[in-house]
């Protein structure tokens, strides 16, 4: 995928921009509090419909103002194209004539996002207004590596699973809806315990909610076991990569319920069977607590490292690994989610790293390398300084990239 383009109305510190992205790597500098993150938040929000770093839509609105609208032209670059192909795009020149030639419009994607203070957000997708999320997300893109990604290591369980569903919805728009119909059946099943421990509701009416819940459970819990299977795959072949093989990582699904692997009717039935009677057998529990005890919004994912010795001890990285090995895993499971929504989708996602020059010193080079010989991804990346970038390239690295200086929410060179 291309960002070919984008405009940014009182989001952030950005009163009003438009710019064009004909270059492979772009280089976003300047000083602290400038808007480097707020940019690469624009471009994930038009991804994902949300930011990466606050729930508060609220938040993103420019101070002044009472609405923001964001306004992307996304090229589908097929991923089979060669990276001799995409950096042979002009490169000084960001005329928008220029970006036409290269992207005609005709095959231009163009996404929208609005939101108002009172409102609610809106989606448009080449003009039309989009209902409903499950039709906006996975039409563009977008992998997203900062230093806040250590969570995915060091977060709750709930941080894992939220990986997991984002990714799974970047490749399946599908299953959002699966997921947001469970979790609405999820809160009414919950709200209803509460009512029936208050004696205002009889216990039966719980029977549909219960049903409800597992068929679209059983879905969920299939589409996470094949994809973290996939997922373990390629992070174990990262992080092998990474560490020249000297550790050895590994995923554990840990659902809460049992895995359903094939489409096989009759391992569904068991499926079936079993999550309901994991529900009854916990209903006096969940009366008492108001609360659904069982199902997948209880899974999770863990992580471990070994050495590898195939006998030695596997240690849950979350608890036992260092400073390093914990960024490392990190990066691994980022690299993961770029080659699944490749090849899972044909399309190579835009890759934003914000702040993570400093953090990378050792595995710099393995980063940049494996996100452009193995993928050819189009890349921001912020830095304070241009300096910071260029000291510490590969000496054989030597792609051109675009710098882009941001000063106060403006793009100064
Ligand atoms: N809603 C908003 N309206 C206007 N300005 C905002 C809004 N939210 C944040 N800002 C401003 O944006 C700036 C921070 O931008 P950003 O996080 O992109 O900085 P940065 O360039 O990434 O800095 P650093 O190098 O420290 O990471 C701050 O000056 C902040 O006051
Ligand atoms: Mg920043």
């Amino acid at each position: 995928m291309w960002l070919n383009h984008l405009t940014l109305r009182n989001f952030r510190n950005y009163t009003d921009l438009e710019i064009y992205f004909p270059d492979a790597i772009n280089l976003i500098v300047g000083n602290n509090a400038q808007g480097k993150t707020n940019l690469l938040e624009a471009i994930y929000f038009v991804s994902t419909a949300k930011s990466h770093r606050t729930h508060s839509n609220r938040e993103l609105i420019h101070y002044d103002s009472d609405w923001f609208y964001l306004k992307a032209g996304i090229g589908a670059l097929s991923a089979n194209l060669s990276l001799e192909d995409k950096v042979q795009f002009p490169v000084a020149n960001w005329q928008q004539q220029v970006v036409r030639e290269c992207f005609p419009v005709g095959n231009e994607l163009i996404i929208e996002a609005s939101h108002e203070v009172e409102g609610q957000k809106q989606f448009r997708l080449n003009g039309d207004l989009l209902p409903k999320l499950s039709e906006w997300v996975g039409q563009f893109r977008v992998v997203l590596f900062s230093p806040e990604s250590l969570i995915l290591v060091k977060g709750a369980p709930g941080d894992r699973r939220r990986f997991l569903d984002q990714l799974i919805c970047q490749i399946n728009p599908l299953y959002l809806s699966q997921l947001q119909r469970y979790q609405s059946s999820l809160r009414q099943r919950n709200e209803l315990l509460k009512q029936i421990r208050n004696h205002r509701q009889s216990v039966d009416l719980l029977e549909p909610w219960d049903e409800l819940l597992v068929e679209d459970g059983i879905l969920i819990t299939k589409v996470r076991t094949q994809m973290l299977d996939l997922l373990h795959q390629s992070a174990k072949n990262h992080h092998a990569q990474l560490t020249q093989s000297t550790e050895v990582l590994n995923l554990r699904y840990c659902p809460s319920l049992q895995e359903v692997e094939t489409t096989d009717n009759s391992e569904k039935e068991v499926a079936v069977n079993h999550f309901r009677q994991r529900l009854q057998k916990s209903r006096s529990t969940d009366l008492i607590y108001g609360n659904t005890s069982v199902g997948p919004h209880r899974d999770e994912f863990k992580l471990f490292i070994q050495e590898p010795d195939s006998n030695s001890i596997q240690r849950e990285v979350k608890l036992y690994g260092s400073q390093g090995q914990q960024r490392t895993t990190s990066l691994a499971l980022k690299l993961g989610e770029v080659e699944l929504i490749h090849s899972q989708t044909g399309n190579v996602p835009v890759v934003l790293l914000d702040d993570v020059l400093s953090e990378l010193d050792d595995i710099r080079s393995q980063l940049l390398f494996a996100l452009f010989q193995d993928f050819g991804a189009q890349l921001f990346i912020t830095a304070t300084r241009e300096e910071e970038w260029v000291a510490h390239l590969p000496t054989n690295f030597n792609q051109h990239y675009r710098l882009i200086t941001i000063d106060n929410g403006q793009i100064v060179a």
